[in-house]
């Protein structure tokens, strides 16, 4: 098993991968500090993975919230169906909250463990690879509100995140692929030679090859962590996790939430933001190649929709949450694959090239 540190004080937390983590031993129970465990999760991870989870929790009681799949129900609404159970079911602050399923269960049931009775504890168990490698990791909780999504939130970390990569013997394809786009794009902010892996191991992670996927999950996790560990609330560094996501949430607003998984739209704003990089002579254009190649690669679209035109792009973005009173910022190469910063003053000339020839390459 591998252990990961996120190293935040007194919220610190370990982060343990390992495949078949949920058959063996009892893991979860020596994180419980109370008698009681409240799990969310949803009907197809439930019918998967609950068993497992009600074994490593044998010795406490155990109520179970089902809510409903999809990124359309992580609302106020839902939000409210868990408060509203908890407290049917009697649930005091010493109940600890299992999110069991991918990012949209995990940053549900956290913001349900952050705002119940103001705060209880809260446990991740991440079965997406996008939650195992990203969502899960560094407390971020939120629901989206109909004008923008992740709007209504709290930073809240869990006491544990266990990550049994067994659980993406189930996960679809499409699925899969969304996981790797926040794979490559910590490699891109932070890690070059966790770039070069993820490049020759593209093709095992895409067959779930399990010592390939450890290999990764950890060292996403590891350089999560590390920036997390630095800057909890976003002040600055933790930005950083957010290359291509400005090019991704436009794709996302204009093509509709649920057209382009969140792991598609970052694919292609990956390779938009590495194009902006290079034509702003802030990285080689063989390095904005290579992130193109491994984003097709991993089975991601490389281009943004051919219904969102270059200009309703540009108004997306300014409209983006990223963007501050001083305008528009990108998170681009700073010299080279590994390394990254915070641009402000990106020309709107370039941007449009960068979005005309993005769009325009539509496959
Ligand atoms: P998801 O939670 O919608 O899961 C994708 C689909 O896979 C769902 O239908 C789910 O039921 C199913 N599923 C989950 N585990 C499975 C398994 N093991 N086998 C088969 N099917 C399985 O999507 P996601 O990509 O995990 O998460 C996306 C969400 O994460 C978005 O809401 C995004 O905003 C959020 N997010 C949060 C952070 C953060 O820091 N908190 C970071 C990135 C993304
Ligand atoms: N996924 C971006 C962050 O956690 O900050």
């Amino acid at each position: 098993m591998e252990n990961i540190r996120v190293d935040l004080g007194a919220n610190s937390y370990d982060i343990c991968i390992g495949s078949g983590l949920l058959r063996t031993g009892n893991m979860l129970l020596e994180k419980i500090q109370g008698r009681r465990v409240f799990v969310v999760s949803n009907q197809v991870v439930a019918d998967h993975y609950l068993d497992r989870v009600r074994q490593q929790l044998k010795g406490v009681d155990v109520d179970v919230h089902l809510m409903p799949d999809g990124e359309q129900f992580k609302t106020l609404q839902t939000l409210e169906a868990i408060i509203g159970d908890l407290l049917a079911k009697g649930h005091n602050r010493s109940t600890t909250i299992v999110a069991l399923g991918g990012g949209v269960v995990g940053d549900t049931a956290g913001y349900a463990a952050a705002t119940y009775q103001r705060g209880v504890p809260f446990i991740q168990v991440p079965t997406t690879l996008l939650s195992q490698v990203d969502s899960s990791v560094g407390g971020k909780t939120a629901v989206n509100h109909e004008l923008g999504k992740n709007m209504i939130g709290a930073f809240y970390q869990p006491k544990g995140v266990y990550i049994d990569t067994d659980t993406l013997l189930t996960l679809p394809e499409r699925e899969l692929s969304a996981g790797l786009a926040e794979i490559i794009k910590h490699g891109v902010l932070a890690d070059s030679e966790y770039f070069d892996l993820i490049e020759k191991d593209i093709g095992q992670l895409r067959q779930k090859d399990e010592g390939a996927l450890i290999s990764a999950i950890k060292g996403s996790c590891q350089i999560k962590a590390s920036v997390v560990a630095e800057d909890e609330r976003e002040s600055g560094k933790r930005a950083l996790l957010n290359f291509g996501h400005t090019f991704a949430h436009a794709i996302e607003t204009g093509m509709g939430y649920g057209q382009w998984l969140h792991g598609e739209a970052v694919g292609a704003g990956m390779v938009m933001a590495a194009d902006l990089s290079a034509r702003l002579g802030r990285c080689s254009l063989d390095d904005s190649q290579r992130i193109k190649a491994l984003v097709k690669s991993a089975g991601l679209p490389i281009a943004g929709p051919a219904e969102v035109s270059t200009e309703a792009m540009l108004a997306f973005m300014a409209k983006d949450k990223k963007a501050t009173d001083e305008g528009l910022r990108f998170v681009l190469i700073a010299g080279g694959i590994g390394k990254t910063d915070i641009v402000q003053d990106v020309p709107v000339s370039v941007l449009r090239q960068t979005l005309t020839a993005g769009l325009r390459l539509c496959e």
